[in-house]
């Protein structure tokens, strides 16, 4: 579907060409002075330059040829040179009508289906997942979800970091709890275990256990890195304990993760990348891009117009080992082998934008990936605590997410008991749902760059600009609807959105045409705050409508039927919004 703003701009260019302007100068935007009018076309101010000519006069000239039109109830030229305009609501409510008739609320899917890997959670296996992992989960999470309903194929992948220095630290430390294990027997031969040597919350004890004896033990922590060479070498004993640490940590990730509504097509990680590296290697040297450099071989990354010096890209270290850069890069091999992407989305902290400059610059001067190919990097901000040094626990310690989630699930429990509104069997569910819509709603309605601080109580406050408040809209109109159901019963009638009559029945119908348009937007920034803000701005003009009209009680039912279509489209607006940023609403606040 056209937007409105698109349709406006159709409407007006007669009236610009009749009178001799080029119809390029017709600029129009959503006015952000509702009080004085609906759209502002600013295709005057523009067109003077060219012309010559006072604002106000094209302005004057252009308004006098749209005499006529249908689209507008009110159309002025207003100093120095703007052009005012307000919908006609007859043409507004048909519009209005084609969104709830369409499947996917006046969004215009991709025409070109494009391929596209996010890659997003990046969590550390066997080490607790924390809050910073939880905003590259919320926000990865929201874009996968809005670039699917824009018609992309789109594979996330949580690419977990699996093969780094905790896994030699988990081994040392296995070995000094439990030395008589068959992995540390040299002379053992047989097949090893299927049983772990060890449960979730056991393994959850042994690593920072582990990281807390390598900073004060020098010898423990050489082991450590010893055991971690041995197993990057394919050492059988050690890639057996390997394999028992994934398979109960994978475990533990999925249900920490469901928890988020946060799910992925590929569980893969660095470990993954590995076999791709000699090739990677051999391929920079052949092309002649890797050179040695204090015993490191590294790519020069800087490129003409660089505001600041890049470093170049170190891809082996001195001592032979791979780093984060080459496992990054092999990974891009191996998906560019199985899937061709047309696009990559990185979602991860923006302290990490320095590497993927590195990595995406070096992925094209190799011609890994193809130059035209967009690799996006969305860095995102801290989550502070209030006092706005980075979130922690009261014992000053690093938060696990799951004690957060925690922690908000139960405050938000209280609150629902309180006010009594929850049947008791919906309690613990419902305190979930909202919970998470709190926490992700205070991540998401903030610009991804932007650190944030972290205020449960604000987040779940009934009221304000948070989650549970839209929530609370939504389950408000479900309610109504439920109500109409049992007062009209099978004389309900469905009727079309009728011409708004007051200034909050139209100001809702404008929201609800802009779906498509800020959707598209936040695919195409990859913002999922704008479509977050976008949702706060329909349950605001619902919340508005609401106040300001008798739903129930109406008794013209022609009228309280066109009231309880519009209802239904901005629960259906609303209900895909918090789909499409991964949230959900219960049913009774
Ligand atoms: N595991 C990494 C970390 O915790 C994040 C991984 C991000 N993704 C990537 N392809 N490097 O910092």
């Amino acid at each position: 579907m056209k937007t409105i703003l698109d349709l406006i701009v159709e409407e007006l260019k007669p009236a610009f060409t009749g009178c001799g302007y080029d119809e390029k100068y017709i600029r129009v935007t959503v006015s952000n002075r509702p009080d004085l009018c609906e759209y502002q076309c600013n295709g005057a101010m523009a067109a003077a330059k060219a012309y010559k000519k006072k604002p106000i006069d094209i302005a004057n000239e252009v308004v006098e040829k749209t005499a006529g039109s249908k689209m507008f109830s009110e159309i002025n030229a207003v100093m120095p040179g703007f052009i005012n305009i307000r919908l006609n609501p007859c043409y507004l409510a048909s519009y209005v009508q084609q969104v709830a008739e369409d499947e996917k609320l006046g969004l215009n899917a991709a025409e070109k289906p494009e391929t596209i890997i996010i890659d997003y959670g990046g969590a550390n296996v066997a080490k607790p997942l924390h809050v910073g992992h939880l905003r590259s989960a919320v926000i990865g999470e929201s874009i996968k979800r809005i670039s699917r309903y824009m018609g992309h194929h789109v594979i996330s992948d949580v690419h977990l970091g699996d093969w780094g220095l905790q896994m030699g630290l988990i081994i040392e430390e296995l070995h000094d709890r439990q030395p008589d294990l068959v992995y540390f027997d040299p002379d053992y031969t047989g097949e090893y275990p299927s049983e772990p040597p060890f449960t979730i919350s056991e393994l959850e004890d042994i690593y920072p256990a582990a990281s807390a004896k390598s900073k004060v033990d020098a010898a423990f922590r050489e082991r450590a890195q010893q055991a971690t060479f041995k197993l990057q070498s394919g050492y059988a004993p050690f890639h057996a304990i390997w394999k028992h640490i994934m398979n109960v940590s994978l475990k533990d990730l999925k249900k920490n993760y469901g928890n988020l509504n946060v799910s992925f097509d590929l569980w893969k990680g660095e470990s993954d990348a590995q076999p791709y590296i000699p090739g990677l290697i051999e391929d920079l040297q052949k092309k002649g891009l890797a050179y040695e450099s204090d015993g490191a071989l590294v790519v020069d990354i800087a490129q003409e117009g660089d505001a600041k010096e890049y470093p170049p890209c170190i891809v082996r270290k001195s001592d032979g080992a791979a780093l984060y850069a080459t496992s990054d890069l092999a990974t891009i091999i191996e998906r560019e082998q199985d899937f061709h992407p047309d696009r990559y989305i990185y979602v991860v902290d923006k302290r990490q934008e320095l590497h993927f400059i590195q990595v995406f610059r070096v992925a094209k001067k190799a011609g890994i990936v193809k130059e035209d190919t967009p690799m996006i990097f969305l860095g995102f901000g801290t989550m502070n605590g209030k006092d706005g040094g980075p979130f922690k626990t009261r014992e000053g310690g690093v938060m696990r997410l799951e004690h957060l989630i925690k922690n908000i699930d139960e405050k938000v429990y209280e609150k629902i008991q309180e006010k009594q509104k929850v049947p008791a069997d919906e309690m613990t569910r419902t305190a979930e749902i909202v919970g998470l819509a709190a926490l992700k709603y205070a991540d998401l309605s903030n610009q991804a760059t932007k650190d944030y601080i972290f205020d449960v109580d604000r987040f779940i406050s009934f009221e304000g600009n948070t989650g549970p408040h839209i929530q609370y809209m939504i389950v408000r109109i479900k309610s109504i609807l439920e109500k109409y159901k049992e007062l009209r019963g099978a004389d309900a009638k469905v009727v079309p959105i009728r011409p708004a009559e007051s200034e909050t029945e139209k100001a809702l119908q404008m929201a609800l045409c802009r779906f498509g348009e800020v959707t598209e937007s936040a695919f195409y920034e990859t913002a999922p705050h704008k479509l977050c803000q976008y949702m706060a701005a329909v349950a605001d003009a619902f919340n508005a409508f609401y106040l300001e009209n008798k739903i129930l009680s109406e008794e013209d039912a022609a009228k309280q039927a066109a009231f309880i279509s519009l209802i239904t489209l901005t629960k259906r607006v609303l209900d895909t919004c918090m789909d499409l940023l991964g949230m959900e609403s219960p049913e009774h606040m």
